[in-house]
Order: structure tokens, then sequence, then C-alpha cells
């Protein structure tokens, strides 16, 4: 496997062109292929450690960071902050210091505060990956949801990708916009005025991108369709009417999905609000690679490690 790129950290894809994704997602097929052998290791990472910082509650990206760094030999620190000298008062920049000292070679962290894996980076001597920051980035589940669209379309140019939810809380839509807008994708927003936003914000920074209310008028012929999780911790009260109402005009149904393309397919990042942004049905249904998404995870992350910490 080659190494093409040498960035230090990845903090969004707001500075990650195509020709760059296009090679991480070309490392993640090959990190695939050795997932998919009886020993599911390569020594790509012997003698690095990778410390996973989560400040705030995570599954799927943790548990895969967690895989990904093991699966390429590195050590793996599960860093807590409940039992650390953080509750002491310790401050997250003197944590990190201490944490280098210890030997850290990549960070991945999570936190509900925006821009705080940038300010890691400016501390931190190694590499920093942003795992979730607030709503502003998630780099990585972006990166996924690339791989997992290029692995079922062999393409993402020219596809037509609808994202309906809680645009405004999401920090996946912002990160699945440089990504998706840099690959060629045209990208739809859909949502209730009250979790959209001004669309001159968005047509702003993506020029490309359109914003609407009517997700029955926008999903129809559609090549993807991602449903974002509604955030209720994120949310102010009196955004929503009701969740029934919601539901009624939002949610992923069976029947709305059929006006999307006959080979469109349902992405979800996780976790999800089962029967409210999207019904049990769609969420399992043949059209879904909502399981397939989190599997990629792992591979997409292996590469990102891969092209961080590995070998040049
Ligand atoms: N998609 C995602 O970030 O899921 P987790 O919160 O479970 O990591």
């Amino acid at each position: 496997m080659s190494n093409p790129t040498r960035r230090r950290h990845v903090l969004d894809l707001d500075d990650v062109d195509a020709g760059e994704i296009s090679a991480i997602l070309e490392t993640a097929r090959s990190m695939q292929e050795v997932l998919g052998r009886l020993i599911k290791q390569v020594p790509a990472l012997r003698g690095r450690t990778v410390v996973n910082m989560f400040f705030e509650d995570s599954t799927r990206t943790r548990i895969s960071f967690e895989v990904a760094a093991r699966a390429l030999s590195a050590a793996v620190i599960n860093f807590s902050a409940r039992g650390s000298s953080v509750e002491k008062g310790e401050s997250l920049i003197d944590t990190v210091r201490t944490i280098e000292a210890l030997g850290a070679d990549v960070i991945v962290i999570r936190h509900a505060e925006a821009g705080v894996p940038h300010l890691v980076a400016q501390a931190f001597g190694g590499s920093v990956i942003n795992a979730g920051d607030g709503r502003h980035a998630h780099p990585s589940q972006a990166l996924l949801d690339l791989f997992t669209i290029q692995a079922r379309f062999g393409t993402i140019a020219g596809l037509h990708v609808v994202i309906v939810g809680d645009v405004t809380h999401s920090r996946v839509v912002r990160s699945n916009l440089w990504g998706l807008t840099a690959m060629g994708a045209r990208v739809t927003l859909v949502a209730p005025a009250t979790l959209l936003g001004p669309a001159a914000f968005w047509r702003a920074i993506w020029p490309t991108v359109t914003v609407t209310t009517d997700l029955d008028r926008a999903i129809a012929g559609a090549d993807v369709v991602m449903a974002l999780r509604l955030q209720q911790e994120r949310q102010d009260a009196g955004l929503l009417p009701s969740l029934g109402e919601y539901r009624r005009r939002y949610a992923i149904t069976a029947e709305r999905l059929a006006r999307a393309a006959p080979h469109a397919i349902v992405m979800h990042p996780g976790p999800m609000n089962a029967g409210v942004e999207i019904t049990p049905e769609v969420a399992t249904t043949a059209q879904s690679v909502i399981e397939a998404q989190v599997a990629n995870g792992v591979a997409v992350r292996m590469a990102l490690l891969y092209h961080l910490a590995g070998e040049a």
C-alpha cells in the first residue's frame, strides 16, 4: 500500500480535495481486503500509539477507531475524562500535553464544543483526527459515507444526494457537503425551516447546494437519500410543533422512498431514532446501506490512521 499524502491532521474535509479523498478511499479498499482475511491485522502502525479521547458519547466512531488502530497493530489507549485528572480541574490542553509526554502519536477526539480538535492540534506534536465536534464537523463519517456511495455506484460524480432531517444541528451534513461537492455530487438539503437555517448561509459556502422544506418534491428521482438524526440533545425547545408533525412531513417511509430512483440507497449516520426520521421498515429494506456504513467505518478509519501515521 502506498501512502501518497502526508498531512498531519484530519479536522474536517474543507481542506481535502477530490484527489486526496480518492486516495483515502482507495486505501480504504485495500484495508477492506485486510479485514476480509482470517488474520485481520497488518503491521503498518506497529510501535505507534493511538489515544481515543471521547468527551461525548459514541458507539460507532469510538469502537471503529479502536478496531481500526488494532488492525494496524497500533497500541490503543482509551482516555476517559471520568476518573482522570480532568475531574481535579486539569485543563484539556495540559491533559493533551501529558498524553503526548506519555508517548501518544495520534489523538482521536470527540467533543461537544465546536473547534476543540483544532485547539488540540495546536498543542499536540502528533496527529489529530476530529471524531466529531459540536455541530461543526465529522470528517471520518463523511469519508465512510463517500466510500459507501462509491462502493454502490462506482462513482460519486453526478449523483443526486438528498440529505433530510435536523440539518442545522448536524456536523455530519457539514462534512458531507465538503466531501460530496468536492467529488461532484449534487446535494439537496431538506428540513423544516426551524431545523434548516437560512438558505443564503448554505449557498454562501456551497454555491451548488439546493435548500428546501419540501421533501416529497426533493426526493423525486434521488440516487441517495440520507436521513439525519433529530438531535434533541442539541435543540432549543419549540423548534418543532410535535414529533408526529415532523414524522408526517420528513420521515423516510416506504411511500416516500418509492418516489426516489429505483436504484436509490438509504443512508443514516446513526444512531437512529427509528420511527421518527426513518421507519424501521425502510431502515432494514434492501435499499438500506446503514449497516454497510458502520462496517465501512473500520476500513475508512484504518485508511485515515495509515495516511497520518503510517510509513511515507
Ligand atoms: N455516526 C456516529 O458518529 O455515531 P456514534 O455517535 O455512535 O459514534
